[in-house]
């Protein structure tokens, strides 16, 4: 099928269905625009849930989705905190606008300015160990990443190679009409996301492991993580964590929350230099972070428990 096809489609997602509504053709131009990656191509979605291939291949991909879904059963190995692949690539790396494995299988390798080169799909998936779960990388020819890369490779099947299928990574949202508040922020986690996270932001921990996922904290991404960068996670939140019945966030609400949830203390960023104010000029310049900024009477980053898969020094690199 060809590509231009797939990018003309009429946007799915329901948390796009509404956007249009509100005003003249310009509005609802952009809001298709941006509606339009909310959901996966026209006529595709990856294979059905437990219909493994049969073979080595099988037994590869059935490995790999057990890792995106029970990856705190590695703690130890890999593993560093209270989430899994899942956490954050929601419905085993499935679900369009939620980072779907799918949509990255086809378009690495790719240069990535956070790295400062060409990445390749097993280098993007170390950065998510390392950052993301706060944990020590599998090596590149481990069964563990290969059954990662295999799952993906499953995930997409069907999916032309090279170019960004729609639904890849997340809808952006615009910027912000009022800099991003966390007092703001707190008010709305109170009512919308401690049910779930933790009145700490501590997430549910059953003697399974989380029922929900820690927020911040020791148990949390690291600070060099992407959803530690405001407009990653309020767009995360604001397409993904916004499906309660008359309770919607708005755009300014989930930047606001954004803030309140990345305002707090997690682990140390891996590409930590000398200082704090040193890392925060090296590394997070430039970004929507909060990294290196005093935030209700705490530095962020100061005294934090080290990264267990520290940057080598040399690496020029961000995340
Ligand atoms: C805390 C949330 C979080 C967790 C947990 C997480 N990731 Fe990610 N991951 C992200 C974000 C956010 C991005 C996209 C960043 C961007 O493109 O701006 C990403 C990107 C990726 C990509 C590239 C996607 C693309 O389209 O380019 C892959 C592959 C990936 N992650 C794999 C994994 C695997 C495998 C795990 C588990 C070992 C994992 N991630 C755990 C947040 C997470
Ligand atoms: C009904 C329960 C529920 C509510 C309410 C909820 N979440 Fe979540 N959230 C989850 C679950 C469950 C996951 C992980 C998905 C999975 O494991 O399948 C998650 C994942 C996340 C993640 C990525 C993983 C991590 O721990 O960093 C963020 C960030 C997040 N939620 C923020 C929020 C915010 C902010 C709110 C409030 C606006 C909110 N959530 C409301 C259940 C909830």
């Amino acid at each position: 099928m060809a590509r231009r096809a797939l990018r003309n489609t009429s946007p799915r997602s329901p948390a796009c269905s509404w956007q249009g509504l509100t005003g003249g053709a310009l509005l609802l131009a952009s809001a298709l625009l941006r509606c339009a990656s909310a959901a996966p191509p026209s006529g595709w979605s990856p294979p059905a849930p437990d219909t493994f291939p049969p073979g080595p291949l099988g037994e590869a991909v059935r490995h790999g989705h057990e890792l995106v879904v029970h990856t705190d059963r590695y703690r130890g190995r890999f593993h560093g905190n209270g989430l899994t692949c899942q956490s954050c690539h929601l419905e085993a790396g499935r679900k369009a606008g939620a980072i779907p494995l799918w949509g990255a299988w086809g378009v690495y390798p790719r240069f990535r300015e956070a790295s400062g080169h060409v990445d390749r799909m097993t280098e993007r998936i170390q950065a998510c160990f390392r950052f993301s779960m706060n944990g020590v990388p599998p090596a590149p020819q481990s069964p563990d990443m290969v059954a990662l890369e295999s799952y993906a490779f499953w995930l997409a099947r069907g999916l032309p190679i090279g170019e960004d299928p729609p639904g890849r990574r997340f809808l952006e949202l615009p910027d912000p009409r009022h800099q991003p508040d966390r007092r703001r922020g707190k008010t709305i986690f109170q009512s919308g996301c401690s049910r779930c996270h933790g009145p700490a932001g501590q997430g549910l921990r059953t003697e399974h492991g989380y029922a929900f996922p820690p927020l911040w904290g020791s148990e949390s991404f690291n600070f060099g993580a992407s959803m530690h960068q405001l407009d990653v996670a309020a767009a995360f939140i604001y397409a993904n964590m916004n499906q309660e019945r008359g309770n919607r966030l708005s755009e300014q609400d989930a930047w606001d929350v954004a803030a309140f949830v990345n305002s707090h203390q997690r682990p140390q960023d891996p590409g930590f230099t000398r200082d704090v104010a040193h890392t925060r000029a090296q590394r997070h310049s430039g970004h929507r972070c909060l990294y290196g900024t005093w935030q209700d009477g705490q530095l962020l980053g100061e005294g934090v428990q080290p990264a267990p898969s520290p940057l080598p020094p040399q690496h020029e690199g961000r995340f």
